[in-house]
């Protein structure tokens, strides 16, 4: 695996006293790629939302480029450069499409210098994220809520990007698209790996992830069940399909 950029060991949390994570480890490495699958209510979104203080972390340990943000709240976590898309997507409805992209953007010279890598990827602006979602561009003046789904997903990854991130999380990026939107958001993950970014994706499209992603892991009653390189995926579709209730 390339140097780690997320690095997670034997993290328990939920939500109050209800536990729902039981020691999970999990790696991201600089610009790698891992899916993380599991049936519903399996703990995926609690694992997202644990790394961005949005649940209660009750044991272990949480770092991000080589600090520990265990106990970081969640602006915290994404200044260190985390960006998260979150399940729902969670588009400002009232405001326009520019306005959701500048509420939460930090300009480059904000961005962490810590990573090598990091400091020599082109830096977000606004027009950059227009270049790279011309939808986007086309539709700037329209409020949140007069955008499609996909147009939605769109504008919540650009906002994250604008955060520069180094890791970039996504929790059910393609739920309730459209076939052809949800391969628009795969061939837009691909475009980002190859840009060397680091991408986390919680999905269940087991043939989109084995086209992008390097690793997986699978959660299972809040534990990994299985993990490994996503050649597996392909030998052992059957099982693994089992194992994400996709079967
Ligand atoms: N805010 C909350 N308060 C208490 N329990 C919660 C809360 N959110 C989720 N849970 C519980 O935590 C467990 C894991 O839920 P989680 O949302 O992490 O699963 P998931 O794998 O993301 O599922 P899905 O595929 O449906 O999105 C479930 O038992 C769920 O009922
Ligand atoms: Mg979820």
């Amino acid at each position: 695996m390339p140097r780690p950029l997320l690095q997670v060991t034997g993290l328990e949390a939920g939500y109050g006293s209800a536990q729902v994570l039981f020691g999970i480890d999990l790696a991201v490495g600089e610009g790698e790629v891992v899916a993380l699958m599991g049936r519903n209510g399996m703990g995926k979104t609690t694992l997202v939302r644990s790394l961005v203080g949005l649940a209660n972390r009750m044991a272990g340990r949480i770092e991000f480029a080589g600090v520990d943000v265990t106990r970081f709240p969640g602006y915290r976590v994404a200044r260190a450069g985390l960006g998260l898309v979150p399940e729902g997507r969670h588009v400002f409805r009232s405001l326009d499409v520019e306005e959701n992209l500048v509420a939460t953007a930090r300009s480059a010279a904000q961005a962490p210098t810590g990573s090598a890598e990091g400091s020599a990827r082109e830096p977000w602006t606004l027009s950059r994220v227009y270049e790279f979602f011309p939808r986007l561009a086309e539709r700037r003046h329209h409020r949140g809520n007069q955008l499609s789904g996909g147009e939605q997903q769109m504008l919540a990854i650009g906002r994250a990007l604008l955060t520069q991130p180094s890791l970039l999380v996504l929790d059910e990026a393609t739920e309730g698209l459209a076939p052809l939107i949800r391969e628009d958001i795969w061939q837009t993950l691909g475009r980002l790996k190859a840009g060397g970014l680091a991408v986390l994706v919680v999905d269940r499209d087991l043939r989109a992830l084995s086209r992008l992603a390097d690793r997986y892991v699978i959660l299972d009653k809040g534990q990994v069940a299985r993990s490994g390189p996503v050649s597996d995926l392909s030998e052992q579709a059957s099982t693994i399909e089992r194992h994400i209730g996709v079967a």
